[in-house]
């Protein structure tokens, strides 16, 4: 199987870029923000602080289907891949990723749709730990200024303003990247592509062009 890692900040396109790719060559995308952002859903619902939510993960059932090429996550039974889009879930995300316990919990499911699939897989670790072995490593970045404008567009709840998506997420880069376990850092062997200017289009046919060099080894 053919594994492609793409890591970076929030807001840096890794998605839609991986989204469209991914459907452009037969592979399976996969989001791997969504599980951490269905965990951060599960606490909320539930009014679980960390400790708690430790002790709760085993009455949570994650899983992804994919429908037509198009992701859905699945907890406990409900489909919430529009509930997770919220600011408040996205905060909760990066709070609850830096929990040991939850990156243990959601490991083994990521390994396993990457062994069994072509994938394009993008998170914060998927290079670093993850998928260590992948066969292409990308470390997508933009400016955090247009990252929130980008984010601000896809948002899902309404009121919530350009400055606070900005705040939001310079909040959770130092929290992603700060994190004792898994922080978000380039892999030594990841290709750095900085989207700032660039247009989905021309990211999407850079990644596509290396995808295509791949030469599997295995
Ligand atoms: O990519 P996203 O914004 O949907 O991710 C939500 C949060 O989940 C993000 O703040 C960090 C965390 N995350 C992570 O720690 N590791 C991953 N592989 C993916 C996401």
């Amino acid at each position: 199987m053919i594994n492609v890692a793409i890591d970076g900040p929030a807001g840096a396109g890794k998605s839609s870029i991986a989204k469209a790719t991914a459907a452009e060559i037969g592979f399976i995308y996969v989001d791997t923000g969504a599980l951490y952002r269905s965990v951060a859903l599960f606490a909320l619902e539930n009014g679980l602080d960390s400790d708690d939510l430790v002790k709760s993960l085993d009455k949570i059932n994650v899983s992804l289907e994919f429908i037509d090429g198009s992701q859905h996550v699945i907890l406990n039974g409900a489909d919430v891949s529009d509930k997770i889009r919220t600011a408040e879930v996205s905060m909760n995300a990066s709070k609850v990723s830096a929990i040991p316990a939850v990156r243990e919990f959601l490991f083994g499911l990521q390994k396993k749709i990457a062994a069994e699939n072509n994938i394009i897989m993008d998170g914060r670790d998927i290079g670093t730990v993850v998928l260590p072995d992948a066969d292409l490593k990308v470390f997508l970045t933009a400016s955090a200024e247009e990252r929130a404008n980008r984010r601000f567009k896809e948002m899902t709840d309404s009121g919530v303003t350009y400055e606070q998506v900005l705040e939001d997420i310079k909040q959770r880069d130092y929290n992603d990247m700060h994190r004792d376990i898994s922080p978000l850092k380039q892999a030594e062997d990841a290709v750095l592509l900085d989207t700032t200017g660039m247009t989905v289009e021309e990211v999407k046919n850079k990644l596509k062009d290396m995808i295509l060099e791949i030469k599997p080894e295995k």
